[in-house]
C-alpha cells in the first residue's frame, strides 16, 4: 500500500525519531513546495519568468522566481510554531519568527530556488532546506552558525519531469514523488545507498584553467580513460542545478565537484555552506556517500558567516576520497 509523506512523518513521530514541531514544520515545507511547483510549472502563463531587477546579498541578479519562491517559503513556514527563525540565500540577514506567531525550537535555512540559470530554459530547478535546533535567547545571524553535523533534518524538492521531495531526518534517505492528481507526496524510494565506485563525474569544465593543482590533476586522470592511472572510462554530466546533480548521485552514484577558483581568493568556492553544501552533505552521508571541501568533511566545518561559500566534492566514496587525498 502506498505511503504518503504525512503518514511517513506520523510514523517517525510515533517512533520518537521526530517531535511534533519538526513534524509540523516538514509538512509545511512539503505544502509550500506544491505552491512553488504550481508557479514553476506554469512559467510564462503565471508571469514568473525573467529577472526581478534586484541583486541579492551574494551579488547575484535575482530572477523573479528567486524572489517569489523566497516569499512562498517564508509565508509557508513562519506560522507553524516550530521556528525561532529562518535564513535564506535571498535575504541579507536572518528573519526571527515575527511576534505575531508562536516561537518554536528550530531554525530553518533554505535556498528557495536552486539552479536559477535553468528557469528560463525550462530545465531542472529545486528548493533546498536545512533544519537545526535554535539556541536560547534572541535570534541573530550568529545563531545559525552551527556545523552541518548538528542538522536535525535536511532535504530538497526537485522540479523536473517529476516533482520529487527527498528527505533525511537522520535515519536514511527517503524520496517522495508528487501525485499531481491528489496533491500527495508518495514514498517512492527508501534506504537509498550511493554506490562506492562510479564512472560518472560532474564539474563545470569551462572553469578548468582557474582550478587549483589537485583538481587539475584529478580531472586530467578522469579524462585519461581506461589507459590512464584510474584504469576506467568516465562519463560526464552537468545540469547546472545542484539539486539535480545531487539527485542523480543519490540515484545512481557519481562525483559532483564545485571547487574553489583562483580568480577571487575571497571566495572559497561558489556554493553556499548553509543553504547548499550542508543539507546536501547530510543527505549524501546518510546514503553512504562522502562530502568534503578537499580537506575536511563538510559537515565538520565550523561556519563563520551566514552566506559563507565553500568548495564541494561529494558523492561516491571512492572518488571523493581520491580527490580529497590529492589536496593533502
Ligand atoms: P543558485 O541558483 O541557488 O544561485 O545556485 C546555483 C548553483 C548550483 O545550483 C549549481 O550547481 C551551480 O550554481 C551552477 O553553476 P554554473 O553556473 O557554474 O554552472
Ligand atoms: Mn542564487
Ligand atoms: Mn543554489
Ligand atoms: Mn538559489
Amino acid at each position: 500500500m502506498a505511503i504518503n509523506l504525512q503518514q511517513f512523518l506520523a510514523k517517525q513521530l510515533s517512533d520518537g525519531v521526530i517531535d511534533q514541531q519538526l513534524c509540523d514544520l516538514l509538512n509545511a515545507v512539503a505544502d509550500l513546495s506544491k505552491e512553488i511547483n504550481d508557479k514553476v510549472t506554469h512559467g510564462a502563463l503565471a508571469g514568473v519568468l525573467g529577472f526581478a531587477g534586484t541583486d541579492n546579498v551574494q551579488g547575484e541578479h535575482q530572477k523573479k522566481l528567486d524572489v517569489i519562491t523566497n516569499e512562498i517559503f517564508v509565508e509557508g513556514v513562519e506560522w507553524t510554531g516550530a521556528l525561532a527563525g529562518m535564513a535564506s540565500e535571498e535575504m541579507d540577514h536572518c528573519l526571527p519568527t515575527p511576534a505575531a506567531y508562536k516561537r518554536g525550537k528550530y531554525l530553518i535555512m533554505f535556498d528557495p530556488l536552486d539552479g536559477s540559470s535553468n528557469i528560463d530554459i525550462n530545465a531542472p530547478i529545486g528548493t533546498i532546506f536545512s533544519i537545526t535546533k535554535a539556541p536560547e535567547g534572541k535570534i541573530a545571524d550568529e545563531s545559525f552558525l552551527t556545523p552541518g553535523r548538528k542538522q536535525i533534518a535536511a532535504g530538497y524538492v526537485m522540479y523536473s519531469p517529476q516533482t520529487i521531495l527527498t528527505l533525511t531526518v537522520g535515519n536514511g534517505v527517503f524520496m517522495f514523488t508528487l501525485n499531481l492528481g491528489t496533491g500527495e507526496y508518495i514514498l517512492t524510494k527508501e534506504n537509498i545507498r550511493i554506490p562506492v565506485q562510479t564512472q560518472e563525474f560532474a564539474i563545470n569544465m569551462s572553469n578548468m584553467r582557474h582550478w587549483e593543482a589537485p583538481v587539475q590533476k584529478y580531472v586530467q586522470e578522469l579524462l585519461a580513460g581506461d589507459t590512464g592511472p584510474l584504469g576506467k572510462n568516465f562519463n560526464m554530466r552537468w545540469v547546472a542545478a545542484m539539486v539535480a546533480e545531487v539527485h542523480r548521485v543519490l540515484c545512481r552514484g557519481g562525483i559532483f565537484m564545485y571547487p574553489r577558483d583562483n580568480r577571487d581568493p575571497s571566495k572559497p568556492g561558489k556554493l553556499r555552506l548553509m543553504y547548499e553544501a550542508n543539507p546536501m552533505s547530510f543527505l549524501i552521508e546518510q546514503a553512504g556517500g562522502k562530502a568534503t571541501n578537499g580537506y575536511q568533511n563538510i559537515l565538520d566545518l565550523q561556519p563563520e558567516k551566514l552566506h559563507q561559500r565553500v568548495a564541494v566534492f561529494l558523492g561516491s566514496a571512492e572518488e571523493v576520497e581520491r580527490v580529497t587525498s590529492y589536496h593533502e
